[in-house]
């Protein structure tokens, strides 16, 4: 039922931030003034210990899930200590990487059934590592042959591009962090600003929402266009990446996710006045750089969108001519669940707009059971 929604994608966007409070209702908690804010993932507390221990986290998935983990590693890193590494499901088959039984391997899905990330499950599984499953679907067959995990309760998610789920995924792979982290002293006052920022992320969603109009407005000028290309580095890496892959399945242009840092390898060189380019420039320890990036994009003429923190557009873009998109700032491991909004309503107003089947892009299925 799509209620008073056109589409499923539609309604799934806007259903953020219930879908979010649901995520996190039960797993987070923050008692009275002198009780402590805790995150409880009951699915793995006889295992955190042994997370905590492992020589490495390995994230595995496909597609947005695999993004969501992206959005994720820098928060698990910073707090655990771990290092954390990313595998594409098919890519770790392709090469048989190693994977030993001291590492904790993470597998991210909304299905639960997609059989790279289950094939990958079993490669992990016959070489010993702790397997941890992250879905939305119970008693899907990543949820039951892992050895523990923790279940997103996003809803189900109808549209094939996969939208609540990727917010989902990212608050979970948070509180995972938390989780693991524990409760050393010094991380402790960055813990409590990342619960706090996570109690008021649905609000912060649905503030973010009414850039409705706005995305619809710029999906007009963008209409016609072939490409788009999406500019993003730390935690917006992945931001970058899964807004360019919205963009290039429902709306059926060509996008490209880009490293900002990579920018001057070889990216600079598409650079000119008529291709379209999305920075994401909100405020985190990388905001100086992307500050520059910006500026030399600008020196080759970039046709720029630029993605900031509200009050931010003089200083990402001082003298005016790009077009900017003002977000609300959070805590800056959780602006990628922000972040990501515009370009899901982007990628959706285009796909209306452009005349495409947003709900069922062409020779995609929801869930990819075969390889
Ligand atoms: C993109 C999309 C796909 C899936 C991918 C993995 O919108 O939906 O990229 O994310 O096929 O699917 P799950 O998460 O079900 O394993």
């Amino acid at each position: 039922n799509k209620g008073k929604y056109k589409h499923y994608m539609q309604k799934e966007i806007h259903e953020q931030p219930e879908s979010l409070t649901t995520t996190m209702r039960g797993k987070l908690l923050r008692g009275g003034s002198c009780k402590a804010k805790t995150v409880l993932l009951g699915g793995l507390k006889d295992h955190l210990k042994t997370i905590r221990r492992s020589r490495r986290i390995v994230f595995i998935g496909c597609g947005t899930s695999y993004n969501a983990a992206l959005a994720a590693r820098p928060i698990l890193e910073e707090l655990s200590g771990v290092p954390v590494t990313m595998e594409i499901a098919s890519d770790l088959l392709d090469r048989q990487g190693p994977i030993y039984r001291e590492d904790t391997a993470v597998f991210v899905s909304q299905s639960g059934e997609t059989a790279d990330t289950l094939l990958a499950l079993g490669y992990t599984l016959e070489n010993g590592a702790l397997c941890v499953g992250i879905t939305n679907t119970v008693g899907s067959v990543i949820a039951r042959n892992t050895h523990c995990g923790v279940h997103i309760n996003a809803g189900c998610e109808i549209g094939v591009a996969s939208t609540k789920a990727y917010t989902s995924q990212i608050v979970v792979m948070a509180m995972l962090a938390l989780a693991i982290g524990g409760d050393t002293i010094s991380k402790q006052e960055r813990r409590e600003a990342i619960i706090d920022g996570l109690f008021d992320l649905p609000n912060k969603i649905r503030e973010v929402l009414k850039l409705d109009q706005e995305m619809k407005d710029l999906a007009k000028l963008l209409i016609a266009e072939q490409s788009l290309l999406v500019f993003g580095r730390g935690y917006n890496y992945a931001t970058a990446l899964e807004g360019a892959l919205k963009v290039k399945e429902v709306a059926l242009m060509h996008s490209e996710g880009i490293l900002a840092g990579e920018m001057k390898h070889g990216p600079l060189a598409l650079v000119d006045e008529n291709l379209p380019i999305v920075v994401i420039a909100t405020r985190d320890a990388c905001f100086s750089k992307q500050q520059s990036v910006i500026q030399q994009l600008r020196a080759r003429k970039g046709h720029l969108i630029v993605m900031c923190a509200k009050g931010d557009a003089a200083s990402v873009c001082p003298g005016g001519g790009c077009r900017v998109i003002e977000v609300p700032q959070v805590e800056d491991c959780l602006q990628p669940v922000v972040n990501i909004v515009p370009c899901q309503l982007l990628a959706y107003h285009l796909t209306v707009l452009r005349g495409y089947n947003v709900d069922q892009p062409r020779n995609l299925a929801k869930s990819m059971t075969t390889q």
